[in-house]
């Protein structure tokens, strides 16, 4: 029998009548087990600075990245993933690989401390280069991808040797993931996975995240190595190569104005799709909310059901433990 009753039409609102038929009628079911939080890490103790255009968001020192990691394990978000400030920048971004660095710290302590908790690192150079760009520079300022290579590569390593369980590289050199699975597995780390950040456009909603990493470029813009937004073919196949070179896990990012290619990628790919959910993304929601202008706590879960329904299997979000909590009936 169809839903159409005498009336010749289908009554569609039968099942959103109450809290209970919706709950049973619902396609999507957000969780906790769905986020990955990211988290700014920086030298020091006992430091929690407030993020300006992220309310709710610090830069941590180590000590206070367990604890931030520890709720969020507490509130149930299985995984964590860390950016680090570093104490020095050179041309080379060589702070980056370095044992003693913030982030490759906070990784050990948050895995002795906490060893069920995923612990998933940013690899990148844009915090550790002092021109601010994701790689080395040509002479003429361009950013060289081959050199660039061993340089993500050597901070992988450093991160998989202080416990990460996966590494995300973000750089948008074409061969990252290749160059540095091979060297995981040169050093013995095959288990050590790669989130790729696979299909990354050169976006204006990364503005929050560049004052939080302090990362913004010195001169010039991104668009040499990120994709532009027009795109969606072409992330497919950055998929495919980021699959072929051997990538654990994908990406997409940012997740809002992308929606229909995470849909995309994940009909066409059998590895596990997680989408970003970026620092812009959550700056406008949380202006709009301080201003009244929107419930700020309904805005945050139907956006991420919105990321959940288009197709990510991970949802890398800064409200990765205000949502857990709230989905848990708290509030
Ligand atoms: C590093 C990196 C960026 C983000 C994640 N990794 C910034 C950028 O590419 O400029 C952005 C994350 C966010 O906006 O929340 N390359």
């Amino acid at each position: 029998m169809s839903e159409k009753g005498l009336t010749g039409f289908a009554r569609f609102r039968r099942r959103r009548r109450s809290e209970a038929l919706r709950g049973l009628t619902a396609e999507t079911r957000l969780s906790a087990s769905d986020f990955i939080y990211p988290m700014f890490v920086t030298g020091g103790a006992g430091l929690r600075r407030p993020i300006d255009p992220m309310p709710g968001c610090y830069q941590l020192s180590v000590d206070e990245a367990v604890k931030e990691a520890g709720k969020a394990h507490g509130a149930g978000v299985p995984a964590v993933l860390l950016f680090g400030l570093p104490a020095s920048k050179d041309d080379l971004g060589t702070s980056a690989m370095d044992p003693d660095e913030a982030v490759q710290r906070a990784v050990g302590e948050i895995k002795s401390s906490m060893p069920e908790l995923c612990v998933i690192t940013d690899v990148c150079l844009c915090e550790y280069t002092s021109h601010g760009h994701c790689g080395a520079l040509t002479a003429e300022g361009e950013v060289d991808n081959d050199a660039t290579l061993p340089l993500l590569a050597g901070a992988a390593l450093s991160h998989a040797r202080a416990g990460a369980d996966a590494v995300a590289p973000s750089a948008m050199m074409d061969g990252q993931v290749a160059s540095i699975r091979a060297s995981l597995d040169g050093a013995g780390f095959h288990s050590t996975a790669i989130l790729g950040y696979s299909a990354k456009y050169a976006s204006a909603f990364y503005g929050p995240f560049r004052t939080a990493a302090d990362s913004a470029p010195s001169f010039g813009d991104r668009r040499g190595y990120q994709m532009q937004p027009a795109n969606r073919s072409e992330a497919m196949g950055e998929i495919a190569a980021d699959v072929e070179e051997g990538a654990d896990m994908v990406m997409v990012k940012p997740a809002l104005a992308y929606l229909d290619v995470i849909a995309e990628a994940k009909r066409r790919f059998d590895v596990p799709v997680a989408a970003y959910n970026v620092s812009g993304e959550y700056s406008m929601l949380h202006a709009a909310a301080a201003n009244g202008w929107i419930d700020g706590r309904r805005a945050v879960l139907e956006v991420l059901t919105s990321i959940k329904r288009a197709g990510a299997d991970a949802i890398i979000t800064y409200s990765a433990c205000d949502a857990s909590r709230w989905l848990a009936g708290e509030s």
